[in-house]
């Protein structure tokens, strides 16, 4: 493939490769002096029409931890407040030199629409209700690290399916590498064709996490629902949120997992997002390694 666009394009074999090279740069990024000089000659805009905390400062380490030259594009404040379209403000930034675009954006395709569009390197940072395929390599490459694989482990994503760019991108990087998936969560919150990807449903939380060895447990996306349609927080909570009492109370001890932000209280609460089944902040950390492989293994296939 000639952008990271998502997992679904992905084969296994991609995926080890990434992975492996993430091994090495994970050794980097430890030592007292974290740079490669790798991608001197490389220029990355990372272009951001919406918010990020995470995934924009993890893209923009890696790429300094490679050497790369870095500029960072926010719509707000932007050209784009003027009436500029998006592939009007990418090519304009791509003819200061620019090799490689990392992309956030609200709408899903857009990604591919602007790979299609210009002549650069694209990555999806995100892309609406579509993928994420940086942070499903991320999770995926925690859930490997903490259990030895992720071949044969069951993992349940649990919360707001049909609105989750995250989970579609985790149920095609975990079956690619032979894990067994679940979704859990409200009807009204898993969509339609949920059964076409072949994972499993599950409405109840308790059966979900007894079945499990990873929880993923995902934010409620108030920012892309019909407040109508949904249940109210309160009762989301109630039915689909997890404590410490309800993890104490599993038979086996399962990982907890979350992309982040974490509305603390709503999906989870603190004593579990710190506890110690919890490996949110190594999700993070390997953040910066995955990025980092990823940009370098895409970099290579620069025509200069
Ligand atoms: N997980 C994730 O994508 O977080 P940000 O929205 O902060 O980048």
């Amino acid at each position: 493939v000639d952008h990271l666009i998502g997992i679904e394009h992905l084969t296994p074999r991609d995926i080890e490769i990434i992975f492996e090279t993430a091994d090495r740069f994970k050794e980097v990024i430890n030592r007292p002096i974290k740079k490669v000089p790798s991608l001197r000659d490389t220029t990355i805009a990372n272009v951001f029409f919406e918010n990020s905390t995470r995934t924009k400062l993890s893209f923009e380490l890696a790429e300094k931890r490679l050497s790369a030259d870095v500029v960072n594009f926010s719509a707000s404040g932007s050209s784009v407040k003027k009436g500029e379209t998006l592939v009007d403000t990418v090519n304009n930034i791509l003819s200061m030199k620019v090799d490689m675009v990392v992309m956030r954006h609200p709408n899903p395709g857009a990604a591919k629409f602007l790979s299609e569009r210009v002549d650069a390197k694209v990555i999806n940072a995100g892309d609406g209700t579509h993928e994420h395929p940086t942070q499903a390599l991320l999770d995926s490459y925690s859930i490997r690290e903490k259990l030895g694989e992720v071949k044969g482990k069951k993992v349940v994503i649990v919360g707001d399916i049909l609105h989750s760019r995250v989970a579609l991108s985790n149920i095609y990087a975990l079956q690619k590498q032979g894990a067994e998936v679940m979704v859990c969560g409200p009807t009204t919150l898993i969509p339609k064709y949920i059964h076409e990807l072949g994972v499993k449903v599950e409405h109840n939380l308790r059966k979900a996490l007894e079945w499990c060895d990873v929880a993923n447990m995902l934010r409620i996306q108030l920012e892309r629902q019909d407040i109508q349609y949904f249940p109210s927080l309160r009762e989301y909570t109630m039915l689909y949120g997890l404590d410490k009492k309800l993890l104490d109370s599993l038979s086996k001890k399962i990982v907890v997992m979350h992309p982040g932000p974490i509305n603390r209280g709503v999906e989870i609460t603190s004593d579990v997002a710190d506890s110690k089944q919890s490996i949110i902040l190594n999700q993070v950390e390997n953040g910066v390694a995955i990025r980092m492989a990823v940009i370098y293994l895409f970099a290579s296939k620069i025509n200069r």
